[in-house]
């Protein structure tokens, strides 16, 4: 069944809604269209990704109708200091949801990847065009398998459950929820979604993880959250290091 744009769309007070059967990546999409100044809240989303993008540069798989994949452009009015929390409220946004609709346990690792038991159920990727911010995220709804290489790592709503999903609700769900966390953000600071944050991650506090960077790997244990959302890492010599970016995973 295509995804019924008008339903969501209806649902979502009439916000700009674009569905695609093919694309290389929404977040090319997305970004196009902001360049030509398409709404906040705006929202594209496709069937199938050719090139779907993951961070650091990977490639993140979307098999045709299986998953949710779409990108969402933001205008919001925040400080710079308070950018990268946004990435925060967006995997908290992706986790409250999926826990509502499934009933399922999920973690955070920062900085948004969301997980059901170790393996990713699913991915958010946000890049900043001059005032806008393209939010990405990419949701594992039916998969029933994954090639061999993600098979490990990578996990669906279906293979947790045992049950299939409508697309059209999860969406309305997962657009919703981030606007409901960027609205804690706007109105009550970053400390509340650094709060929310901690209190939802295993990975925030005294997890003992390695941090891929490139050609080097951080190992130690996590201290916490700085004032503006990076992981702060205990290292094995007893120095702490500020995060600002990297793959985490467990030690
Ligand atoms: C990650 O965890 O590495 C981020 C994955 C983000 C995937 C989504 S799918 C929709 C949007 N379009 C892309 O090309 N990437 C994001």
């Amino acid at each position: 069944m295509p995804f019924d744009v008008d339903q969501v769309s209806q649902r979502l007070g009439g916000r700009t809604v674009l569905w695609l059967t093919e694309t290389d990546s929404t977040m090319n999409d997305a970004a196009r269209l902001a360049a030509l100044g398409a709404a906040s809240g705006t929202v594209v989303g496709a069937e199938r990704q050719t090139a779907g993008q993951g961070r650091h540069g990977r490639s993140w798989y979307s098999e045709a109708g299986l998953g949710l994949y779409f990108s969402v452009i933001l205008r919001i009015a925040l400080p710079a200091d308070e950018l990268p929390v946004a990435t925060l409220a967006l995997g908290l946004a992706a986790a409250e949801c999926i826990t509502q609709l499934t009933g399922l346990a999920v973690d955070l690792r920062w900085p948004n990847d969301v997980l059901v038991g170790e393996r990713k159920v699913c991915g958010i990727l946000i890049q900043q065009q001059q005032e806008n911010l393209i939010c990405g995220l990419g949701l594992n709804v039916n998969h029933t398998a994954f090639p061999e290489e993600l098979a490990s790592i990578a996990t669906s709503l279906r293979l947790e459950t045992g049950r299939e999903f409508a697309f059209e609700p999860l969406f309305i769900d997962l657009i919703l929820s981030i606007d409901r966390h960027l609205e804690i953000l706007t109105t009550q600071g970053k400390e509340a979604i650094l709060r929310l944050f901690t209190q939802a991650s295993s990975y925030v506090v005294g997890r003992r993880v390695v941090i891929d960077q490139g050609e080097t790997a951080l190992r130690g244990t996590t201290a916490g959250l700085d004032e503006n959302g990076f992981l702060i890492l205990q290292g094995d010599d007893g120095k702490r290091t500020v995060v600002l970016a990297g793959g985490v995973r467990p030690a």
